[in-house]
This record gives C-alpha cells, sequence and structure tokens, in this order.
C-alpha cells in the first residue's frame, strides 16, 4: 500500500476536526523542512502539510500522537491491519510515534504482541519490501546468548526494526557466533518510554542478536 493511501485511510478514522492529521512523520520530513520549509510553506496546502508531517510541524493544529488519546476510534479490519503492520517504510504496529492504546485500539490483533509484549526482545526482518516479525526472545539467564537474527543474505531478508522491552537491550552482530558477545556492532537500549528502534544500516545483515536486561 501506498504512504498517501495509508494516510487516507488512517486519517479517515479519527475525529473530523484533525480528519487530514497523519499519525506520524512521513521519514522525509526532516528533509522537506530543511529544504522547502515543508511545515510553514503556505505553498502546499494545510490539508498536505498535516497529513505528512502532523509531529514534526508542531504548528499545524494536529493533536500530539504521543499523547494518552481519547478519541474515538474504529478498528481497522484485520486485513488492513496486516497490510499497515507489513509496510516496510511505516511499519503500524512497530512504529515507535503510536501509543500502546492506538496500536490497541485500531489493530490490537495484529498487533497483539507489541500492545501486550511477552518476550523482552524480538527483531523485525524486511523481505521484498514486507515486514516481519520475527521469534520473540526472552533475556539469557547468566552471560548473554547470541540467538540467530533472521537475517538472510540469500532470500535478502534484512533487519529493520527491532523491540526491547524496558531496561533490555538487543546487541545486534555481523558473525551467527560472535568471538565477543560484550561487543555488539550496535545496541538497542529500551527504556520505559521507547521500545521501538530502526536497525542502523551498517547492522541490517546481522547475523545474531542478544537479549540482555539489567
Ligand atoms: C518469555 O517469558 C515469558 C514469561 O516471562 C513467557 O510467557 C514467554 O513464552 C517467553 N518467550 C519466549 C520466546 O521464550
Amino acid at each position: 500500500m501506498s504512504a498517501r493511501l495509508t494516510i487516507a485511510l488512517l486519517c479517515s478514522m479519527v475525529g473530523a476536526a484533525t480528519a487530514q492529521c497523519g499519525r506520524s512523520d512521513h521519514p522525509n520530513c526532516a528533509m522537506w523542512n530543511r529544504n522547502v520549509n515543508f511545515c510553514t510553506n503556505e505553498a502546499r496546502p494545510l490539508a498536505v502539510r498535516q497529513a505528512y508531517c502532523p509531529v514534526m510541524c508542531g504548528n499545524l493544529g494536529c493533536p500530539n500522537p504521543n499523547a494518552p488519546t481519547t478519541t474515538t476510534t474504529t478498528a481497522a479490519p484485520g486485513t488492513t491491519c496486516a497490510k499497515w503492520a507489513a509496510d516496510a517504510t511505516k511499519p503500524f504496529c512497530a512504529n515507535p510515534d503510536l501509543t500502546v492504546e492506538q496500536k490497541t485500539q485500531i489493530c490490537g490483533t495484529t498487533c497483539d504482541f507489541e500492545t501486550k509484549p511477552n518476550a523482552d526482545c524480538v527483531l523485525y526482518t524486511v523481505t521484498d519490501g514486507k515486514l516481519t516479525r520475527g521469534t520473540p526472545s526472552n533475556r539469557t539467564a547468566g552471560p548473554a546468548k547470541a540467538v540467530s537474527s533472521g537475517a538472510v543474505a540469500t532470500t535478502k531478508t534484512t533487519l529493520a526494526r527491532a523491540y526491547a522491552g524496558t531496561g533490555c537491550t538487543v546487541g545486534l552482530f555481523p558473525d551467527l557466533a560472535p568471538a565477543d558477545l560484550t561487543k555488539p556492532a550496535a545496541s538497542l537500549v529500551g527504556t520505559a518510554t521507547a521500545h521501538f528502534f530502526p536497525v542502523p544500516d551498517q547492522s541490517n545483515a546481522a547475523l545474531s542478536y542478544t537479549c540482555t536486561c539489567v
């Protein structure tokens, strides 16, 4: 599904006053704002700016998507949720800008893990532009142990996103059996308020990861 259609569908589910406000920003917002002052550029209709960059452009009267919401939202159909969840550019369930409440109200069944995580860490892979949640894993008791990440070179399956529970760290390693588990190539640290992270480009093909928690 195109980003434009996703935005249109998401907008059709929220209240009329801010109906054109997207629920999170398009990945290019920062660049657009640098290049053409997107947030204040009246050459573009307000509705377009609200749809594409509601969070970064705090000047457009859009609700803060990180605030707890009591807006009445209608649940989206399962097939729609599955498409949104698999959107590698703007994955619904793994979107750090949406609240648990929003994910629960709109796509609670599809986002079952993300709304009620029953494990400490998970990686999301992308194959042919489709995002898939991998097998969740829990912290290891005792010394960290690396487990397979789900990246597969032959199918061009790469790591795109990670979930880390509060106080848990996803450590990414290029090798399947890393020699030194204390030196990951990248570390993604979950806090009470941040759980979903993009995987840094240099670790997209990392073959193993550790899940450690304090
Ligand atoms: C992780 O631990 C929870 C209990 O804390 C358990 O319900 C869940 O099945 C475990 N998940 C995995 C992948 O081991």
